[in-house]
Parts: C-alpha cells; sequence; structure tokens
C-alpha cells in the first residue's frame, strides 16, 4: 500500500499510466528491477534546480505555471513571492510538513524533479514499429517468432485464463530485453531500447490501461484532466482556451464511452471501474502521446469497447488488446495466440471472419440490450435466436 506521501510523490514522478499521474497505479506486474529515479534524458536537459535555486517564485511560477500544482498537491502555505523557493521556505510554518513527513531542505529538490518530468512528455518521440522477437513458453520451449507491428495496427492478443496474455502486454510495457519470465526482446523501430527510456519514468513511449486501477489522489476529475493538459504546455501561458477545450471533448468522450455519466466535479476516487477505464481511456486517446497503448481486458470495463479502440486507433498508434471478447478479438487487424505463455500462432483477421463481424455484432447487441434493461431494473424476455 502507497502511503499518502509517496503516493503523492509517486504521481509527481510517474508517466503516462500513473503520469497524469494524479494518480492512477494500474496493478500489472512490475518484474523489473528498481532503478534509481530521475536518469536523464538524451538530448537538451533543463537545469530546474538551479533555475529555483536562483529565480524569485514569482518568476519561476510565470515561467512554470504547473509548479503551482506541486504547490497546492503539498498544501504549503503561501510564501514570500520576491524569494526564491528555498528562503521563502524559511518563513513558512512547520506545520504542513509534519503532514507530509517532508523537510525544508527536501522541497526544491523534489520540485526540480517534478518539473523535470512534467515538461520532459513534451519531447516523445514518435514510433513507427514495435518488433517482439520470441522467448520462451513455459516449459522453456522457444516461441521461435518475430512480430513486428507498424504504427495504426490494432493486435488482439487471445488465449485461455491463465495462458500469459497480460505477460505479453507486461514485457511490451516494460520494453523487456530477455530479463522477464518469458526472455522475450522487444524492440522500436527495429532497435534496442536504451536503459534511459526503458526506466524512465516520464514521457513514456507505452501506455497501459492494466486489469485494475486505483486512484490514490482526491482530485476532481475536472483537475485531474487539467493537470495533464496543463502538462503539456508547461512553460507557456497559452494553456487556458487550448486546454479548456481539450479537457471539455476529453471528458465529454469519457462519458459517451461510460454507462453512469459523472461530471467535472466528481471525485477520481469516486469513479467506478467502468468510469475509471473511460477516462483513461479518452485521456489516452486526446493526452497521452505514447504511441502505443496496451489494454488489459477493456470488456469487463462496462464502457463501449468498439468506441473506445476506434478512438485510441485514430492517432495512428499501435494498439494491443488482451481480450476474451469475439467482437474484439476480430476487429483487430491480427491477433496472436497464447498457449502455455508462449505465442502459438500468429493470424492475419481473414475476409470472412471480418464479415463475420456483423453477424457478431448483432449477437453483441442483442446482449448489450438486455444487460441494460437488467441494469435498469426491467425485465427480459429473449426472442428465439
Ligand atoms: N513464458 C512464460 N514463462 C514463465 N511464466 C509465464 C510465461 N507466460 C506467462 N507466465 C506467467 O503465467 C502466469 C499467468 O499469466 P497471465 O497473467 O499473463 O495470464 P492471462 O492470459 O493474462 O490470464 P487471464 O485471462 O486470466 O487474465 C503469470 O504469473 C505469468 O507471469
Ligand atoms: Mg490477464
Amino acid at each position: 500500500m502507497i502511503s499518502v506521501r509517496y503516493g503523492l510523490i509517486f504521481c509527481f514522478s510517474a508517466g503516462y499510466v500513473l503520469y497524469c499521474a494524479t494518480a492512477l497505479v494500474g496493478s500489472g506486474e512490475a518484474i523489473l528491477p528498481a532503478k534509481p529515479r530521475g536518469t536523464g534524458k538524451a538530448g537538451k536537459m533543463t537545469d530546474f534546480a538551479s533555475i529555483i535555486e536562483t529565480r524569485t517564485l514569482r518568476r519561476l511560477l510565470e515561467e512554470y505555471p504547473i509548479a503551482r500544482d506541486f504547490f497546492q498537491n503539498l498544501n504549503i502555505p503561501p510564501l514570500e513571492q520576491e524569494l526564491p523557493l528555498a528562503e521563502a521556505l524559511g518563513g513558512a510554518s512547520d506545520d504542513w510538513l509534519l503532514e507530509f513527513g517532508l523537510t525544508r531542505g527536501e522541497i526544491p529538490a523534489q520540485l526540480a524533479e517534478f518539473l523535470h518530468n512534467m515538461t520532459a512528455s513534451e519531447t516523445e518521440r514518435p514510433v513507427k514499429s514495435l518488433t517482439i522477437l520470441g522467448g520462451y513458453d513455459k516449459t522453456g520451449i522457444p516461441e521461435g517468432v518475430e512480430l513486428l507491428i507498424e504504427s495504426g495496427t490494432v493486435i488482439s492478443i487471445v488465449g485461455p485464463t491463465g495462458s500469459g496474455k497480460s505477460r505479453l502486454l507486461g514485457d511490451i510495457e516494460c520494453l523487456a530485453q530477455g530479463d522477464t519470465p518469458t526472455g522475450r526482446r522487444v524492440l522500436i523501430d527495429g532497435e534496442t531500447v536504451g536503459e534511459d527510456e526503458r526506466f524512465r519514468l516520464e514521457g513514456k513511449i507505452v501506455a497501459q490501461l492494466s486489469q485494475n486501477m486505483n486512484f490514490v489522489m482526491d482530485l476532481a476529475v475536472g483537475e485531474f484532466l487539467e493537470m495533464h493538459a496543463r502538462s503539456r504546455a508547461v512553460g507557456t501561458s497559452a494553456s487556458g482556451g487550448a486546454a479548456g477545450a481539450l479537457i471539455q471533448t476529453c471528458f465529454d468522450c469519457a462519458n459517451s464511452l461510460a454507462g453512469e455519466k459523472f461530471t467535472l466535479e466528481t471525485k477520481v476516487t469516486q469513479l467506478s471501474g467502468g468510469q475509471s477505464r473511460a477516462l483513461m481511456i479518452a485521456d489516452c486517446a486526446y493526452m497521452s502521446r505514447s504511441a502505443i497503448v496496451l489494454i488489459d481486458e477493456i470488456e469487463n470495463a462496462g464502457v463501449d469497447r468498439r468506441e473506445a479502440i476506434s478512438l485510441l486507433t485514430r492517432a495512428e498508434k499501435i494498439v494491443l488488446i488482451s481480450t476474451h471478447d469475439p467482437l474484439l478479438a476480430l476487429g483487430a487487424d491480427k491477433r496472436v495466440v497464447i498457449k502455455n505463455g508462449g505465442i502459438y500462432k500468429i493470424l492475419e483477421t481473414s475476409r470472412e471472419e471480418k464479415e463475420s463481424l456483423a453477424s457478431i455484432e448483432k449477437i453483441d447487441k442483442l446482449l448489450m440490450d438486455t444487460r441494460a434493461v437488467l441494469r435498469s431494473g426491467g425485465r427480459v424476455v429473449l426472442p428465439e435466436i
């Protein structure tokens, strides 16, 4: 269980799934070795520590408006604006420090890390392809496959319960390099991914919507979306209008995917599982720059599955869905069949299968309509099929 303090700090540091971190914590398996945070990114890196040390608080907030979120979320009392942060903190009472178990000295370093993480997502690189180099199944038999997936492609992953579908998604999520139980390797644009890119928590290439999600910060939906929208416009003052429209689009979309409606004022911790999923799918489609989206069993989320997938593919992303749902399995361009932990087959969805989707959709609609009637307290008499 993440304590409140670490929950908050974790959120600030994390990449997409957590990112916006206001904090969505997926429950996917994490088999990666621990790595210290704050590893550098390739390319130009802003020295936030010295910016925070030398700027007055007023100027710092003008240049990096998103820093306000940091202060708000740590409940930092109003500070003298004409001093640099370290000096301004000297004049604040100790009560809020006790609340978060922090020392004054730690705050500037944490703000630097927060700004680094929030601005880093601006530089995510586009991805043209993902390659999965086979490892071994559960009994050690080599998979012997090399699967190339190009951008704009939807792949479904099917197989019995416990066969290893989530494991395959987990391998992609951590950009495995032979160091997970399957021994698989994952390449981006045909190349091995560097350690920095693999382990960094911000601006991740891969976003995962896992089977279970928990929010650890009690923000309203509107604040949650605003925080993410602003993190994409950090350093500019232009976040207002454009960000406002983006938030509204994202919010409307989430509500159209979910069953029971929620408002911008609803607390994220009060959202149901399906509503959380709907929010994250909309957010992923409209705000995330992650080029690869992994979805674990969307069918149990109670959201409009077909619409969710078409939303995600619109943005030329690579989408992989682990599913037991025929509609989603056949709606994909290809399906990977998993057996005993290994990739057993890779099947292109045939023309006949695509055609039979229409019949499956009719059956699915009947089931969905029946579900809606039952949910609203009605009685059901099914027609003969
Ligand atoms: N190739 C492999 N080698 C070793 N262990 C594996 C391999 N593939 C999967 N596993 C392990 O098998 C277990 C079940 O796998 P997983 O959770 O991925 O199944 P699943 O297909 O997602 O099941 P469900 O449909 O119930 O969600 C996990 O502990 C996973 O780490
Ligand atoms: Mg699973």
